[in-house]
């Protein structure tokens, strides 16, 4: 079962911001959105650092590190390539974020879909 939920207006997420969403039917954390290089990006708000995974922000959105060039985990210091949620520095070199595939309507509302994660395991 699969439903499509919406988070926002892609116009809302400038470019090198970023928002966590949720909670979301079918998830177990937030998904955090960005704009990088033009484009919209999804991963769930969990740290591989830790199995099951840690929130990343250390409040509402901040997702980023102060230059705003990677994802954060503000934890223990991780950082994460904003295209390919591969860590690039910190204890969980070489990991990777799990990505969240989004959907946009003609209007340019951006959508996830329900469940999506469940089918990953
Ligand atoms: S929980 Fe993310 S770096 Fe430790």
């Amino acid at each position: 079962m699969t439903s499509a939920q919406p988070l926002c207006h892609a116009d809302e997420i400038a470019e090198g911001e970023a928002r966590g969403f949720g909670p979301l039917e079918g998830y177990r954390r937030k998904i955090v959105v960005l704009r990088h290089n033009g484009t919209l990006h999804a991963w769930l708000d969990a740290c591989p650092h830790y199995p099951g995974g840690t929130p990343m922000a250390w409040k509402t959105d901040a997702y980023l590190n102060g230059e705003k060039t990677h994802i954060a985990c503000h934890s223990h210091g991780a950082l994460f390539d904003m295209e390919t949620g591969e860590c690039v520095l910190g204890p969980c070199l070489g990991q990777q974020l799990t990505r969240i595939a989004l959907t946009m309507s003609d209007e340019g509302e951006i959508f996830v879909t329900a469940a999506q994660e469940e089918k990953r395991a």
